[in-house]
């Protein structure tokens, strides 16, 4: 038979699993990225070649198939092109399996070669916000620097082995005692001023030492340098857009998606030790009464409650 005369359905591939699988080893490569790039992600790579070599061989298998069926009829072609053409032009089947074999090579290789560009240009690009993010232990002093009711903008770096890189400001107010599980534990709101809607530096709304009359505190502890200076704020605002927060971190007014980030802490040897940051939804009650709705860290835009939260299923850390 003549190729041009074949039905058009012969003419495709037949449907296979293979491109399934490939999808989902790709899939799983792109989760594991994100999700475990140690095991997943391998993982994931190793389905997507498996099937991407059965899915090659399957196409190549059909097109060596249909160019045997059809060799036959090409050398006759060859032999007597004008009984088949007609009019003396070149076969018009003759050249079908060669096209469809360089178009399916072509494709494959701009697949492979746009992978091999891309994925390490992306890996590059995320995985470090998933990788060797440690929580730093940071000494802002003993606890007698902090006179109770008081608050402190305090600045100091999280790794002095990164420089000012590392410089963060905290909020930080000493609420004296509170009672935890018949205990008397020391209370301190220690808040970030890491704005919650695009992270620009919240400002304590409010006079500073200077103008208090008040000596700001500058020692060396074994985190580096440590600045606090008192400070009476009515909020926090940000100056980026206008961000307003109370003085327990919750929004009040502007585009910010939720209150203002805190920091975990504990207290050794009379010494207040700050932990890695949490992210809070908001804060019933005040000082050593609040009720703080706290939540894993994310980044700044990131709702944390409400049905938005779906938005966010993943997060890499944050310091
Ligand atoms: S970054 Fe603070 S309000 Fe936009």
């Amino acid at each position: 038979m003549n190729p041009e005369e074949m039905p058009e359905q012969e003419h495709l591939p037949k449907p296979t699993v293979w491109p399934i699988g490939f999808a989902i080893g790709i899939a799983v490569v792109l989760v594991g990225l994100i999700v475990d790039p140690t095991y997943i992600a391998p993982v994931g790579a190793l389905i997507a070649i498996v099937f991407g070599v059965l899915w090659a061989r399957a196409a190549t298998s059909e097109l060596r198939g249909r160019t045997t069926a059809i060799e036959p009829e090409r050398r006759e072609a060859q032999v007597a092109p004008a009984a088949v053409s007609g009019d003396g032009a070149q076969p018009a089947g003759e050249r079908f399996p060669r096209n469809k074999f360089l178009e399916l090579s072509t494709l494959g290789l701009g697949g492979v070669i746009g992978g091999l560009v891309t994925v390490p240009i992306a890996g590059f690009a995320v995985l470090p916000s998933f990788l060797g993010q440690k929580h730093h232990r940071t000494d802002l002093g003993p606890v007698s620097d902090f006179a109770e009711g008081q608050w402190y903008i305090s600045t100091f770096m999280t790794d002095p082995a990164e420089g000012e890189v590392s410089r963060r400001t905290a909020f930080v107010r000493n609420n004296g005692t509170t009672t935890v599980e018949g205990k008397a534990e020391p209370s301190f709101t220690i808040i970030s001023n890491h704005c919650a809607h695009l992270g620009c530096p919240v400002q304590a709304n409010g006079p500073t030492g200077a103008i208090l009359g008040m000596k700001t505190i500058s020692e060396h502890t074994v985190s580096g340098p440590i600045k606090l200076e008192p400070v009476v704020p009515a909020g926090f605002g940000c100056p980026c857009h206008g961000g307003q927060y109370d003085t327990e971190g919750n929004r009040t007014a502007g585009p910010p998606v939720r209150a203002l980030d805190r920091y975990a802490f504990e207290i050794i040897n009379g010494r207040l030790i700050l932990l890695g940051t949490f992210s809070v939804a908001h804060v019933d009650g005040t000082g050593a009464q609040a009720q703080i709705h706290k939540y894993k860290s994310v980044g700044p835009g990131e709702h944390v409650d409400g049905w938005e939260q779906i938005l966010y299923p993943i997060n890499p850390p944050h310091n």
